[in-house]
């Protein structure tokens, strides 16, 4: 089995993230870290157990993490991903309660119980994160890798011209994280999937018709792009019923940017490479990121040919085949939702 603690802001793509690893029999998530971003961490920490609920999920530990970044007031976005964080989904409550121990706690403890072995994913903000490295220096050691979905390296921002939003929200974590890496060996490195990769993972309505199809439970209607910008959400298997009205705020959202029919996958498909690495081919690179600029704070930006003489202290995800990652969503998930 592969342990990972899983560090989120759920969110739409992060609620598919969670669904995918729920979904696959070889993910062993021990604990799964709320972090404040898309919305505010009490709502991320209730949409994370209302998922595990709906799924009726083991009881999986949900810690509450950090309400504001390191060094910044908090932004959040219910523009992208609805008042609640999950689109138009409204999911029944779970009952169940956050853990004891907070975010950063629990990452410490996970970590030192378990050197060598865990997998840390995190797609949101990396604040949580920071703060557990600034507990525990040697985390970055004891994990077996890191799997991070943040920045734009060459490619455009999607929350400043050239920000991307887990890195935006919180630069100083993000930097912190970054550089507590250098260092570190080929092959543990942390790899970060960046728009320049989650932009080509666009999931259409043929993707979501696909995915009821395979639960076993087809949309009463799915109406084509021309006729209406909604997916139907009809259908009598609860997770799939959740997801897709999650999905279609999601994909309204990026048509209402002229993205099209569409929406990006960014979270799901870090949480893919965090099972299979070699979904992603992978360049090494040194990654900074801009703190101070009055244009560019929040940038990412990435040195790939040694300009500052410093060791790499990342792989980034340059190239996949989104085909396959649909394939392999849309079997897991669909089976999970089915069961
Ligand atoms: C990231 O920003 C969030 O809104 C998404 O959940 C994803 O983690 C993409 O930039
Ligand atoms: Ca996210």
């Amino acid at each position: 089995a592969q342990r990972l603690i899983v560090d989120v802001d759920t969110g739409i793509d992060d609620s598919l993230a969670l669904l995918y690893l729920l979904a696959s029999p070889e993910a062993e998530i021990l604990g799964i870290a709320s972090t404040a971003g898309n919305v505010p961490v009490e709502q991320v920490a209730a949409n994370n157990l209302n998922w595990l609920g709906l799924c009726r999920a083991p009881d999986i530990e949900v810690a509450l993490g950090a309400r504001v970044p390191l060094d910044c007031p908090l932004r959040t976005t219910e523009d992208t991903h609805g008042p609640q964080g999950i689109g138009y989904a409204v999911l029944p409550d779970s009952g169940r309660s956050v853990s004891g121990r907070d975010a950063t706690t629990m990452w410490v403890e996970l970590v030192r119980e378990h050197p060598g072995e865990v997998t840390g994913l995190v797609t949101g903000p990396l604040t949580n994160l920071a703060l557990a490295i600034r507990a525990e220096p040697e985390l970055p050691r004891l994990l077996h890798r890191l799997v991070v979905m943040g920045g734009a390296y060459n490619h455009p921002g999607n929350t400043t011209p050239t920000t991307e939003w887990n890195v935006s929200v919180d630069p100083e974590a993000a930097k912190e994280v970054f550089d507590a890496f250098s260092g570190l060996p080929e092959g543990r490195r942390p790899i970060l999937c960046g728009l320049d990769i989650t932009e080509t993972i666009e999931m259409t309505p043929d993707h979501v018709r696909r995915l009821a199809e395979a639960a076993g439970s087809v949309p009463a209607e799915v109406i084509s792009p021309e006729d209406a910008p909604h997916i139907r959400s009809r259908t009598s298997n609860p997770v799939i019923r959740h997801l897709s009205d999650a999905i279609r705020f999601y994909m309204d959202f990026h048509r209402s940017h002229n993205q099209g029919f569409i929406a990006h996958m960014h979270d799901p498909f870090a949480a893919a490479v965090a099972l299979n690495p070699d979904l992603a081919r992978t360049r090494p690179a040194t990654v900074d990121v801009e703190l101070h600029g009055t244009l560019t704070r929040g940038t990412t930006v990435a040195d790939w040919v040694g300009h500052w003489n410093r060791e790499p202290n990342a792989d980034i995800a340059v190239s996949t085949d989104p085909a396959t990652f649909f394939d392999d969503l849309i079997d897991r998930v669909g089976r999970y939702a089915k069961s």
